[in-house]
């Protein structure tokens, strides 16, 4: 029996070991550890990666949430359309800002926001009167962008922004743009498991407004306006470490060859699994970043056993739907969520980094169909 990993963060240190370690030395020798020089060069880095005006280094995904949420003045009593079938993160920063998250089902193919579904709940919250319309949260589930183009349409009927959680997604694209250039502002994560992950928490914010940067840059420290103890709006300590910005700047060198890496790794599951299992479908126009590669099967507790006795390990992202967690409960709605409900019983993630290689890619996809033929 062999002993996988479910991602293989020492496969890339192995990689690029010297450079993080002189980018760490770099930062005890200046010793600016709160916004230090890394966290510009980053910024810069970023923003021109993802084709956007403006990147800004801060804490976590979550926080990167926060900040676009608090910068566009959302909070009580408005509405904010978010998939039920998501990290907790995401429909967290909506309640947290005091606003309303109204949950919309995903669609069957790709388990990402549906629009037709975000037109109807759009539609129901407008003729209801009571919560102001103010903005989309789609969220690019497993490293896929979400449909922004239906997204947007339906989100400028109501003259509401789009806010990407692309916690999952960073090194993805759409209709060749990359991932932080797609909505109004895009919120990624650099929590150590994701495509571009670091050494601890981390995040980022981009946008194209200059205004809505210059809010967010204030939110980052406290709401800061021309000085230090000049307060001017709520803010929240939301900054980025230097240490862990110096720790990304290597990695962001390796992203696009990792996210290579990714898409020949998922496409050799895909060859060996096909007419099998249900593997994932990559619409024509986009590319995925990989951050999971999550199949579908029934009897998935079942499957997840026997792969494990084969030690392939796997995980669930996500069992529960938002709408059926204890604290969030107040805010489901009155139907069901049926495609959110029957993929928190059949998803099951599979093994996937880039370093993962093709003998173990045909070991582990036929310790799969053997799984899931066995009921
Ligand atoms: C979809 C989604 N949103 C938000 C987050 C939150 O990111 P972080 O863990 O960096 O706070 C995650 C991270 O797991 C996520 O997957």
């Amino acid at each position: 029996m062999k002993n996988i990993p479910f991602i293989d963060l020492a496969a890339q240190q192995a990689r690029i070991r010297p450079e993080i370690e002189q980018r760490i030395r770099a930062v005890l020798d200046h010793g600016q550890y709160i916004m230090g020089p890394e966290v510009a060069e980053l910024e810069r880095k970023l923003a021109a990666f993802a084709g956007a005006k403006h990147a800004l280094g801060v804490s976590s995904g979550t926080d990167a949430l926060l900040v676009a949420v608090m910068a566009l003045g959302i909070g009580r009593g408005d509405a904010v359309f978010v998939p039920a079938f998501t990290f907790p993160a995401t429909a967290e920063a909506i309640v947290v800002a005091g606003a309303t998250p109204i949950f919309v089902d995903v669609a069957e193919a790709t388990a990402n926001m549906d629009p037709v579904d975000l037109a109807r709940r759009a539609d129901e919250t407008a003729k209801a009167g009571v919560l102001k319309l103010r903005a989309v949260m789609p969220v690019d589930l497993y490293g896929l962008p979400a449909d922004y183009a239906a997204i947007r349409a339906v989100a400028s009927r109501y003259g509401m922004k789009v806010i990407a959680d692309a916690a999952q997604s960073f090194g993805g694209a759409l209709g060749g743009k990359r991932v932080g250039s797609l909505a109004d502002v895009t919120c990624t994560s650099f929590f150590p498991a994701k495509p571009l992950g670091g050494y601890g928490d981390g995040g980022a914010v981009f946008t194209d407004d200059d205004g809505l940067a210059a809010v967010m840059r204030s939110i980052r420290v406290h709401g800061q306006g021309g000085g230090k103890y000049d307060i001017v709006r709520l803010g929240l300590n939301a900054r980025i470490d230097t240490l862990q910005a110096a720790i990304l700047l290597p990695k962001l060198e390796i992203l696009a060859d990792e996210v290579s890496r990714r898409q020949a790794v998922a496409a050799s599951y895909a060859r060996h699994m096909q007419n099998r299992v249900e593997v994932p479908v990559i619409p024509s126009g986009y590319e995925s970043a990989w951050a999971q590669y999550t199949i579908r099967v029934d009897d998935r507790d079942g499957v997840a056993t026997r792969l494990k006795a084969q030690g392939v390990p796997t995980a669930v992202y996500y069992p529960k739907a938002m709408h059926h967690q204890e604290a969030y409960r107040a805010f489901a709605p009155k139907g069901a969520l049926p495609v959110s409900d029957r993929l928190g019983n059949r998803v099951l993630s599979l093994p996937m980094h880039p370093y993962l290689d093709d003998e173990l890619v045909a070991y582990i996809s036929k310790a799969v169909v053997e799984a899931a033929a066995a009921r």
